[in-house]
């Protein structure tokens, strides 16, 4: 059986980049014969480069050898000229993203799709100025990773990936089953991978309601700079994150975004309670010295509530004061 070739560019090969585009090279199958392009920072391409990527799990330790990497679009071009990619993947922290697809502008332009790996809400607006609206997907995951070392990636917890169209609206009905089928041919990939992914029909709907979770945790976990668990033990803060997230449903249904009717803030305290040991990644930001995802958490909650003109006051004193300890030097 002849194989399908099938050409992926991950940018932004971080973390979590690493981690999916690792185990997407690694796919052995009789369907498909995986082209991997990583795209990031010097030290970790090149390890990557002279060593190939390692992956370690739990139980595990995977070499993947199959990945080029490069640190620059043109050194790509340079090398490939004008080879199409079927995906890209976009793996930026979201505060990147503009930047990146501005730098890898002409990568993106011979792409079939552009995946958003990211957290946050509003991240496919931006996109939007480099692609068009109807070839992006969008993608939540879950799992857990982290770069040890340069070459090197930690699975640090297995987890669900979800993907969908981002504006489906926008796709011509005779462009549909097109799309559906590209869908279709990630999802396959992702299980050749050994990713758990599901397909989601609204998958903006899924971006905000993980990100409700991210609106009672991350900052109020960042600013006390307490464990997710230890934030339960304080009512006042149990009350200043019911309050972020209930600001956050209020704009998520004014921007008409079709919620499921759960019990979020219950669903956010659950989520903190069976996590409770964890240190969420603003915090860990903040406590590395490091920017943080704020806008596109609970700042994306103040912009648009400044669209609608629809005061926001948790979530903007929230941003304003982890936008005052990102700037610290303490
Ligand atoms: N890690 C996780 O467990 C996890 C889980 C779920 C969701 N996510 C989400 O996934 C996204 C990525 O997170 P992450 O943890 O993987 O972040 P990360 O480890 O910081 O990886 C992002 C990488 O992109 C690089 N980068 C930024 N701009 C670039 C550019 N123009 N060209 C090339 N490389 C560029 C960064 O380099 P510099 O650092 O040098 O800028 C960094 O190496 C975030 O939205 C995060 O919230 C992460």
């Amino acid at each position: 059986m002849n194989k399908q070739t099938i050409t992926i560019g991950i940018i932004g090969a971080g973390s979590i980049g690493s981690l999916f585009g690792g185990y997407l090279a690694n796919i052995s199958s009789d369907e498909y014969n995986i082209n991997m392009f990583f795209f990031g920072r010097e030290a970790h391409i090149n390890a990557i480069n002279e060593n190939g990527l390692l992956i370690q799990t739990k139980t595990d330790s995977i070499r993947i050898n199959n990945i080029i990497g490069y640190t620059s679009p043109k050194a790509y071009l340079r090398d490939n000229k004008d080879e199409r990619f079927n995906f890209i993947f976009l793996t930026t922290k979201a505060y990147d993203i503009r930047n990146a697809l501005f730098e890898y502008r002409e990568l993106i332009s011979l792409t079939n799709w552009l995946v958003i790996l990211q957290n946050g809400i509003g991240n496919e607006e931006i996109a939007k100025d480099f692609i068009i609206d109807s070839k992006i997907i969008r993608a939540i995951t879950s799992n857990g990773a982290l770069l040890t070392d340069s070459g090197t990636v930690k699975h640090t917890g297995e987890g669900f990936t979800k993907i969908g169209l981002a504006f489906k609206k926008n796709i011509a009905k005779d462009q549909k089953t097109q799309a559906y089928n590209s869908l279709e041919l990630l999802k396959s990939l992702f299980s050749n991978a050994g990713i758990k992914i599901e397909m989601e029909d609204d998958i903006i709907r899924n971006c905000w309601e993980k990100v409700f979770v991210n609106i009672g945790i991350n900052a109020v976990g960042a600013l006390t700079r307490l464990r997710n668990g230890e934030l339960l033990e304080r009512n006042e803060l149990k009350k200043l994150m019911r309050d972020a997230i209930n600001e956050a449903i209020m704009i998520a249904k004014v921007k008409k975004i079709k919620l499921t009717d759960k019990d979020f803030v219950k669903l956010c305290f659950d989520v903190a309670k069976k996590t409770k040991n964890n240190i969420n990644s603003m915090l860990q930001d903040i406590m590395k010295g490091k920017k943080t995802e704020i806008d596109f958490i609970n700042g994306r909650i103040l912009k648009y509530g400044q669209e609608f003109e629809l005061d926001v006051p948790i979530n903007r004193m929230i941003t304003i004061l982890i936008k005052g300890l990102e700037d610290s030097n303490l």
